[in-house]
């Protein structure tokens, strides 16, 4: 029996993955580096330093550490600015019903995202309180696909794996949920590329998973 929901935020309670792209694609543009929606489609779940290696593939220059911050701030000041506009009418379709029925049913809520923006943005769009848990990049070591992330947030919630699922728009967020041993429902571009357990057309369809 599904007691709890451990929900990605990029991607799938807010689409801000325009806005990453965007703050990405200036740098690699100041940079003279390659970069397209194909490339970033690999960035979605991991984290800011791991989506800048992914960048840098496409480059023959070595890049010295203080450079690798400075550009992970370039990026960071861009994406933070964009956020400023961020309101509760940017909450993803069927995101509020879907949480207002999982409280009706007693069902537990938590965010595991690995942004280190997650409180920022969750205040922005005034979905913080509908949360028992967050889990965010901040508080792990280790990005997806590393189950970290989820295992945490499953631990918080005072419950089994098997007692939770997984919403995710990343492969590498299935990837994770897997590595916990959580099932994962896919949305968006997993659910395209129909890596989850059950993908889903509308993440209302949820409700009928539960
Ligand atoms: C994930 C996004 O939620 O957070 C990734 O899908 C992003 O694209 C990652 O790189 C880290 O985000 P932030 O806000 O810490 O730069
Ligand atoms: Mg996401």
């Amino acid at each position: 029996m599904i007691k709890g929901i451990i929900f990605d935020l990029d991607g799938v309670i807010v689409s801000t993955d325009k806005y990453h792209y965007l703050a990405w694609k200036k740098l690699a543009d100041r940079e003279g580096i390659y970069f397209d929606e194909k490339i970033n489609n690999r960035l979605r779940g991991v984290s800011r330093r791991e989506s800048l290696n992914i960048i840098l593939e496409k480059s023959n220059k070595i890049y010295r550490e203080e450079e690798i911050l400075a550009m992970l701030d370039f990026k960071n000041n861009i994406y933070r600015s964009s956020l400023i506009n961020l309101t509760p009418q940017d909450i993803l379709p069927g995101v509020v019903e879907l949480l207002d029925y999982l409280d009706a049913k007693g069902i537990k809520k938590a965010i595991g995202s690995s942004s280190k923006n997650t409180m920022y943005i969750l205040e922005r769009i005034g979905l913080t309180a509908h949360f028992n848990v967050i889990i965010d990049g901040t508080m792990i070591t280790k990005t997806k696909p590393n189950p970290e992330v989820f295992s945490k947030a499953q631990k918080q919630l005072e419950l089994e794996p098997q007692e939770c699922l997984v919403v995710e728009d990343a492969i590498a967020g299935i990837e994770a949920a897997h590595n916990a041993n959580i099932k994962a429902c896919a949305v968006g571009d997993a659910a395209l590329k129909q890596v989850g357990d059950f993908n889903l057309k509308s993440i209302l369809d949820v409700k009928e998973i539960i």
